[in-house]
């Protein structure tokens, strides 16, 4: 059961005020009954009109998964295996973002779009860490520089992203943009190249211990910190 303010808001009907005003005016029918009440509760089933017209209404999915190498950050293709394909019902589901084809880790799947939006909404500067092994000379220089931002070929300066240097081979940077290819273009830029890449955190959702190809569906808590 779920309140009916929320699930019009996250319809996307507008704002919780604004869902409980056009309740409190009466424009609001559910199993065809008036309703002047904004805590009331419904079900997955409960038939939703707005002003006569009915609301398509889905339950809203949360699921983590980590992505093998070889998968498409898609709903569909002809060639590969789709990341959608590792959640059981994925009917409507989608990837919040991308993950190239080589890269594993933490992916959300969803049929939230406002939630989808939010996370990837440049303005969110949404934290996102990966994990990374490494080739050629990373250093203090490199730390420093990755604060300051890099330029990429010209085309554009990174927000200041926070580079730890685990070993010679090793790292982990955190990054709040998600531009095409960014961490390996960013390890390009110092002079090293990535030879392995996996997203362990975004925002304060964690990867943990979740197996690679696994999924697993979010809990209550978990969904509330990414919609903070
Ligand atoms: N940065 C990359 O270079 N690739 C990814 O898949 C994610 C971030």
């Amino acid at each position: 059961m779920i309140r009916l303010d929320k699930v019009l808001a996250h319809l996307g009907y507008g704002s919780r005020k604004e869902v409980k005003e056009m309740i409190k005016k009466g424009l609001i029918k559910v199993d065809g009954i008036l309703i002047k009440n904004s805590d009331l509760k419904i079900n997955e089933d409960s038939k939703i009109e707005i002003a006569d017209d009915e609301v398509k209404y889905n339950e809203f999915k949360y699921y983590v998964i980590n992505k093998p190498s070889g998968y498409l950050s898609a709903t569909e293709s002809n060639n590969y295996p789709c990341v959608t394909d590792l959640v059981p019902y994925h009917k409507g589901l989608f990837p919040v973002g991308r993950l190239d084809l080589d890269t594993e880790g933490l992916l959300i799947i969803t049929n939230d779009g406002q939630l989808a939006h939010n996370l990837l909404s440049p303005k969110k500067e949404v934290e996102k860490e990966y994990y990374f092994k490494y080739k050629g000379k990373l250093n203090d220089d490199s730390v420093e520089m990755c604060l300051k931002g890099l330029n990429i070929n010209n085309e554009y300066i990174t927000k200041e992203a926070i580079l730890n240097i685990i070993n010679d081979t090793e790292g982990k940077i955190i990054i709040k943009e998600g531009k095409y290819h960014e961490v390996k273009r960013m390890i390009k830029t110092l002079g090293g190249e990535v030879t392995y890449l996996k997203r362990i955190r975004m925002k304060e959702l964690e990867l943990g211990d979740l197996k690679i190809g696994e999924y697993r569906e979010l809990d209550v808590e978990e969904i509330k910190k990414l919609k903070k």
